[in-house]
């Protein structure tokens, strides 16, 4: 029966679940609380698969003592969003999460607005990949559902792509959100023909997340902002239930 409970665990797709915004809202105020390492110990009661959290150049909702607190404390998996700069491959190598996601960043966007730029700066990014495989951290990188972009991410060692659902996400008519979908599958199932693992995350929410979701290629979804938003009125705990359910049942 464990056994058996096991491989059906294997199978679903698991939920990442973004903490930045209890940190947003602290830092609203710059002071303790709401402390966002409750929040991922709530979360992984929920039964979240792992944590994520973006440790931003402008330090703008995660600081550096969360990280470090969140490394101690999780029981899942940790994935740390990062710049694809020196100071942060520092920091990686030091703390050790179990994954890094390579972001762009632009300090006057309001979250990441696109995937990527892989083809254009292979070499560097190799470099990278590099340290952070020597430090025996696995390397996303999250990108837009492009064959092209996808194909380079392969070529320089990542080993995940995490696939940027924001278009899909923010589709006004059914027919836009459907073809974005097609974009998805596609661009997911040539990662899997070259030997990447698929991630998807960005603009998800409790109306949307089923048509990733179904999308069985996938093996992660990241997912942060609705989650937050919900937990406001409901507890952090339902909320990631809510969401790890509409998944299940995708
Ligand atoms: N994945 C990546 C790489 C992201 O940068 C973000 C936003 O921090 C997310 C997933 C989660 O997006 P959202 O907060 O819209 O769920």
């Amino acid at each position: 029966m464990q056994r058996f409970s096991a491989i059906i665990a294997f199978l679903m797709t698991r939920l990442g679940v973004n903490i930045d915004h209890v940190a947003t809202i602290r830092q609203a105020r710059g002071g303790v609380e709401p402390e966002p390492v409750a929040a991922a110990i709530l979360a992984e009661t929920a039964w979240a698969d792992g944590i994520v959290c973006h440790l931003r150049e402008d330090r703008r909702h995660i600081q550096d003592r969360d990280l470090e607190l969140l490394r101690k404390i999780i029981t899942t998996h940790l994935n740390l969003e990062m710049a694809a700069v020196n100071e942060m491959v520092k920091i990686a190598s030091k703390i050790h999460p179990n994954l890094v996601t390579l972001v762009p960043e632009r300090r006057e966007e309001l979250t990441t607005e696109g995937g990527l730029e892989v083809v254009k700066q292979k070499s560097r990014l190799k470099k990278v990949i590099k340290t952070l495989h020597e430090n025996d951290i696995e390397v996303s990188i999250f990108i837009d559902p492009d064959t092209e972009q996808i194909e380079a991410a392969g070529e320089i060692g990542a080993d995940i792509i995490e696939i940027h659902t924001g278009m899909y996400a923010n589709s006004l008519t059914r027919n836009k959100m459907e073809n974005e979908r097609k974009k998805i599958i596609n661009a997911t199932l040539f990662a899997k023909k070259i030997g990447l693992k698929v991630s998807a995350g960005h603009g998800l929410n409790y109306k949307n997340v089923q048509g990733i979701a179904s999308i069985k290629e996938i093996e992660e979804l990241n997912i942060g902002h609705s989650i937050i938003s919900r937990a406001v009125f409901v507890g952090m705990e339902k909320a990631v239930a809510e969401m790890k359910r509409l998944i299940n049942e995708a």
